[in-house]
């Protein structure tokens, strides 16, 4: 199998230098513009809302308070051990245009790593994925953490390198950015090897048939009409789409993306009993915070995540990474 990048946006008949170059022109003007949302502290979040600085301050003394509360009542070990007992979940997809070369294809989704919280992490997702057949990995955000700076982005990318070595995927590995990533994490991802699609898309090819990987900057905090118009290229064949978050499944399974993979929510991470999440994290989609779902034709999972965010603990709610199936009917 092949990958063929894909000029789609608005350069259609360009040579492959002329798609290069517009390539780099796109991503240095996807920098620039990151960099100015990212010094704003009040990101453009998800079409129609604003994250403000008043909620995050308020969710911030609420996280000090539910740690003195855990601490207290001495449930706070139970939830470091349950975070630290994450899983390999297998998930089958039924797809009736699925081409027929890609029937089978394995994607080993891994989501909010956070690898600030517990740089010991990898080794543990390493021991869990030793043996899996893998056409894809498909990193779907958050990588790190924005508040945290325990390891730099060098030794990030000497521990991802490690996990995709370990996993040695046929294909190859890709990556969007997550609401908690900083711009320049992409460049050093790209040198180990993860092909980060940032308003982007790439098309896999095998034996005369291909597919389509789109992915997005995260439309969380970081929407841009740049997303809109990666997605847009979905109409032209099976296309698989990685975003951070659920957010834009109303967009995506309009534009006819078949699959959206996403994550951001770590499933809750902390749930009341019987998995009922106290926060998701989301202003759209919400009814998405959690595994497999299915809206206008389009199938889509919200992975529970890997890592944690603000404390490490979960509660009725496991870390994973997914190995998904994709088959055609
Ligand atoms: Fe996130």
């Amino acid at each position: 199998m092949s990958i063929r990048k894909t000029e789609n946006f608005d350069n259609k008949n360009s040579s492959d230098a002329g798609v290069h170059h517009h390539l780099i022109d796109r991503r240095e003007k996807w920098f620039t513009h990151r960099k100015t949302l990212e010094g704003n502290s009040i990101a453009n979040a998800t079409p129609g809302r604003r994250k403000s600085i008043k909620s995050w301050r308020f969710f911030s003394y609420s996280i000090n308070f539910f740690n003195f509360i855990l601490k207290a009542f001495f449930l706070f070990n139970r939830g470091k051990r349950n975070s630290e007992h994450c899983q390999v979940k297998l998930q089958d997809h039924i797809f009736s245009d699925i081409p027929e070369n890609f029937n089978g294809l394995t994607i080993l989704q891994v989501s909010d790593l956070h690898l600030q919280e517990d740089p010991a992490l990898i080794e543990r997702i390493i021991s869990l994925v030793n043996g899996l057949s893998v056409d894809i990995i498909s990193f779907t955000g958050d990588f790190t953490t924005k508040t945290k700076s325990v390891l730099s982005d060098d030794e990030i990318s000497i521990r991802l390198e490690k996990l995709v070595s370990a996993v040695r995927p046929k294909v190859g590995a890709f990556g969007v950015m997550g609401n908690h990533d900083h711009a320049e994490l992409a460049q050093k991802l790209e040198s180990i090897g993860i092909k980060m699609l940032i308003n982007e898309a790439v098309d896999l090819v095998r034996e005369g048939q291909s597919i389509r990987i789109v992915g997005t900057d995260d439309p969380h905090y970081y929407f841009t009409k740049d997303s809109l118009a990666a997605l847009k290229t979905a109409n032209e064949k099976f296309t698989i789409a990685m975003v951070h978050s659920p957010e834009l499944f109303d967009m995506a399974s309009k534009l006819g993306v078949d699959f959206y993979l996403c994550g951001h929510t770590h499933g809750g991470q902390v749930c009341l009993p019987g998995g009922v999440p106290v926060l998701t994290h989301l202003n759209a989609g919400k009814r998405f915070f959690r595994g497999a779902w299915y809206i206008n034709g389009m199938r889509g999972y919200t992975s529970s995540g890997v890592g944690t965010v603000a404390l490490p603990v979960r509660f009725n709610v496991r870390g994973e990474v997914v190995l998904h199936f994709c088959r055609r009917a």
